[in-house]
């Protein structure tokens, strides 16, 4: 009997697809396995809206010929590319599959990357790389180096334009992190990624230090010490939920607007806890993050997969904390409430606090002092990790949100000479240069140049306001009296009481937010309950705000 033709192009083409899921082989997707690591598919389905997947050149293969790589031709040549949704949004992906050459990156492998991302570009769609690699494909020399360079391309041309993340999975070194290193934010799974530009054997031969891949590239290295990442995940399924989670605040593209996403949060409701909030001694500290809890908005947490990691964390805490942290959530009915503030760089420069929030469901970008870490001061890694969260913010229309109370600039000579001036003046530029709706609330202490910097009203920003304990000043009282009034306080009879008088003569005519809102450089003194009410209000009367800045071929902030 003769055979069918269209069954047999149908049975080549299963043939094929399977053989393409199939990657490097059995044996190396065990191998894969066994380290605990995710095929680059698993990863895929993980990240996205289950069955939204659409892959895309599946049946590439690489052109080399030498060093026998003509006898190893895979399908799909070591990365899975293609289109989904997240939230029901479309994003594209592009994520590398280790069991194929180590995920080594060769001349189709790059192409392969360059279509997705040209593809995100021209749809308007953020565009997520799941990294696992070896590198360039050695045996393709040079051409690998010229795909790595189309990608470095892309990935500078549409900064600003579409959101790019970036997830390490497994290796990333040499020139190949200067792609994640440009995008807007990276992810890195503790223990089982690793970047760095060279790696502990090359570190050893040239300078002598001995180090371990972790201490070196790993993800607790990246997010305390570099501060090369954003985020160090506990595991892949981890990594891939945050993902998730941050793409709901990010629009699509620079023309978009910030996104709103509609929740039960009373936009009215008032948080009688922040009128003590701040300790009665100006020299305590506290914590700023509770202050943006209480403020942004509280939701329902996300549906599915992050659901369940959030779900088993909440109960984790309320167990070690005595008491019921999942409210509603006995009767299985109601919803597992969470804040809607998402941080951003946790565990580096804790000492200025950048993250994510909604308040009532418009997605906002807060930037805060923490004074409860070295004071809140601004220092270089502060001062930079606001600066590029700000730019972020400003390039993707997310309106900025400032929780202030900053004492000043690090002082000393480590500061000094590293360059806090020019480090210090990258925050001042994202400010200024901002045309988002800005807002600023000052809690505690706006003193010195940090009070310019700090998203003041001097630099555009659109509704500045006090809580009425605040200090906006030249410095604090102490050091004030001390310089101002030396003479009088040296020559006094009793030069301590001296300078008590002229501290308490100094803080009644200057430690308060008043001297500051006689000439309007604030726009209220609010009762700290209401602050979120007046937030809300004024991002919805700013919802309309157009502002740009003069023309030119680009800016030239302090690098
Ligand atoms: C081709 C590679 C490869 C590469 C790994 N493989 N890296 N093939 N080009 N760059 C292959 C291995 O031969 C092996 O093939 C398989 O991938 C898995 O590798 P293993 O070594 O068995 O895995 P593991 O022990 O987990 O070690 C992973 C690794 C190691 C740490 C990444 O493979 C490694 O050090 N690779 C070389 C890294 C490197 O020097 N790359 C070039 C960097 S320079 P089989 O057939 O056995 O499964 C660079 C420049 C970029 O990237 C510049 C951009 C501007």
């Amino acid at each position: 009997m003769a055979s069918d033709k269209r069954i047999e192009d149908l049975q080549i083409l299963l043939t094929k697809r399977a053989q393409a899921k199939l990657g490097g082989g059995e044996k190396r997707i065990k191998a894969q396995h066994d380290k605990g690591k995710l095929l680059a598919r698993e990863r895929i389905y993980l990240l996205l809206d289950p069955g939204t997947f659409e892959e895309m050149d599946e049946f590439v293969t690489h052109r080399s010929h030498d060093f026998g790589l003509e006898k190893q031709i895979i399908l799909g040549d070591g990365v899975v590319t293609g289109s989904g949704r997240i939230d029901g949004r479309l994003v594209f992906v592009f994520s590398q599959d280790f069991t194929v050459f180590g995920g080594s990156l060769s001349e189709a492998h790059a192409e392969k990357i360059c279509k997705v991302m040209d593809m995100a570009e021209k749809l308007g769609a953020p565009v997520i790389g799941l990294n696992d690699s070896g590198g360039a494909r050695i045996q393709e020399g040079v051409v690998s180096l010229g795909g790595y360079a189309d990608i470095f391309l892309r990935n500078t041309l549409m900064s600003g334009v579409i959101p790019q993340i970036s997830a390490i999975m497994g290796p990333c070194a040499g020139g190949a992190v200067y792609s994640p290193a440009i995008t807007d934010f990276i992810f890195m799974i503790k223990k089982k990624s690793h970047m760095f530009v060279t790696g502990p054997s090359v570190v050893k031969t040239v300078t002598h230090e001995e180090v371990t891949f972790e201490d070196l590239g790993g993800a607790v290295t990246h997010s305390t010490k570099s501060g090369v990442t954003h985020f160090a995940c506990d595991d892949e399924k981890q990594c891939l939920q945050y993902i998730r989670k941050l793409v709901t605040y990010i629009p699509q593209n620079w023309k978009e607007k910030t996104p709103v996403k509609h929740n039960m949060d009373d936009p009215e409701r008032a948080e009688e806890e922040l009128n003590t909030i701040i300790p009665a001694d100006n020299t305590r500290p506290y914590d700023m993050k509770k202050i943006i809890r209480l403020v942004v908005d509280m939701e329902e947490i996300q549906v599915g997969e992050y659901e369940i990691e959030i779900e088993k964390d909440a109960k984790k805490k309320a167990k070690k904390n005595g008491k019921d942290g999942d409210k509603g959530k006995d009767n299985g009915k109601e919803p597992t409430m969470e804040s809607s503030f998402f941080e951003t760089q946790e565990l580096f420069a804790p000492n200025i606090i950048t993250g994510f929030a909604r308040l009532d469901g418009i997605s906002v970008g807060v930037i805060a002092n923490q004074p409860s870490k070295m004071a809140g001061v601004l220092d270089i890694d502060a001062s930079v990790k606001g600066a590029r969260f700000v730019r972020f913010c400003d390039a993707f229309n997310i309106p900025l949100v400032v929780f202030e109370d900053v004492p000043g600039f690090m002082p000393g000579t480590f500061q000094e000479w590293r360059g806090i001036i020019k480090q210090g003046a990258k925050l001042l530029y994202a400010f200024a240069e901002a045309t988002v709706p800005k807002l600023t609330v000052i809690t505690r202490k706006a003193y010195g140049g940090a009070y310019d910097v700090m998203n003041s009203k001097h630099i555009r920003a659109d509704y500045n306001v006090a809580w009425p304990g605040a200090e906006i000043a030249v410095m604090g009282p102490n050091g004030a009296a001390e310089i101002i009034f030396k003479k009088e306080i040296d020559s006094a009879k009793d030069p301590k009481k001296a300078l008590a008088d002229k501290v308490e003569e100094f803080k009644k005519k200057f430690a308060n937010p008043y001297a500051a809102a006689a000439r309007g450089y604030i726009d209220d003194v609010i009762e700290p309950s209401e602050t979120r009410a007046k937030l809300i209000r004024a991002l919805w009367m700013l919802q309309t705000k157009e502002q740009s800045n003069p023309k030119k071929r680009h800016g030239n902030i302090p690098l």
